[in-house]
């Protein structure tokens, strides 16, 4: 698949990035994912980031936005983020199919491209979606594309964004579905200075991990949460959250991981898959 670069004008120093991931949005409203209303928590989410006065120059989803794979799943997506009139860059998940990602997601405010260029930053989103699998491959074409990326733009501070984990997050079952040869890429980015930070969806739940110079960092879901350190299966009771990127133009980012303050999810713990 070809790589669309585009090129965005911050207009200040420093650029305040919102990351979510993994709304997993149905066409019915009404319908839940292990319990939770999966659009009235996403909305929740939205709320509380106006409630904080947040105010994101623009807005990075790593996949798994649509849990049914119909179009009204991504119009509601559309509909629930086009309220703050910003730039939403969209990535693919094991809960979407690549194709109708960028054909419903690729409209005015809404945008699938690859490579987003901006006055200080360079910020990559990596395809680690494998059709039909849950876990995730960043193929060999990837790793060419990333690396000439890399190569290209090596004086721009870089932010490199994906659904599968590529490190582990310490838990056994969703370790066993991350990016299969996450190692191959790790040693890549390892490489390249200027890479900050690979921030990423898949896992339900916020991590840090640092190795070398790259902060390798998960955002909560917008709607279910997973319960960490779990060796099989298992929800959590934690609230819905986001991440904030404050990034500054000499590279440095300060991160702020939210939690809902005014919801919560109604989880059904019992149930053991997804
Ligand atoms: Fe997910």
């Amino acid at each position: 698949m070809n790589k669309e670069q585009t090129r965005l004008f911050i207009g200040r120093p420093n650029m305040t990035v919102l990351h979510l991931s993994d709304p997993h949005l149905f066409a019915d409203r009404g319908s839940t994912l292990l319990g939770v209303n999966t659009n009235e928590s996403l909305m929740a989410v939205l709320e509380d980031i106006d409630n904080r006065n947040i105010r994101p120059d623009l807005i990075v989803v790593t996949g798994d936005i649509s849990q049914d794979y119909t179009p009204e799943s991504y119009q509601n997506f559309i509909q629930y983020l086009s309220r703050y009139n910003k730039p939403v860059f969209s990535l693919a998940g094991n809960h979407d199919e690549r194709p109708k990602l960028k054909q419903y997601l690729s409209t005015s405010l809404f945008s699938t491209a690859e490579q987003l260029i901006t006055e200080h930053w360079q910020m990559l989103m990596l395809n680690s979606h494998v059709p039909g699998k849950v876990h995730g491959e960043v193929n060999q074409d990837e790793l060419a594309w990333l690396e000439k990326c890399l190569d290209e733009n090596n004086d721009l501070p870089t932010m490199v964004f994906t659904h599968h984990h590529p490190v582990p997050v310490g838990s056994m079952w969703l370790d066993k579905i991350g990016i299969e040869n996450g190692q191959q890429l790790v040693e890549l980015l390892s490489q390249y200075p200027q890479v900050q930070m690979c921030a990423f969806g898949h896992v339900h739940q916020s991590s840090a991990i640092e190795h070398k110079t790259v902060d390798y960092r998960s955002v909560p879901s917008t709607c279910v949460q997973f319960k960490k350190h779990s060796k099989d299966f298992s929800a959590s009771a934690e609230k819905p959250g986001y991440n904030i990127y404050h990034c500054r133009k000499n590279g440095q980012i300060e991160v702020e991981s939210f939690r809902v303050d005014d919801y919560l999810p109604s989880v059904n713990l019992a149930i053991s898959g997804y």
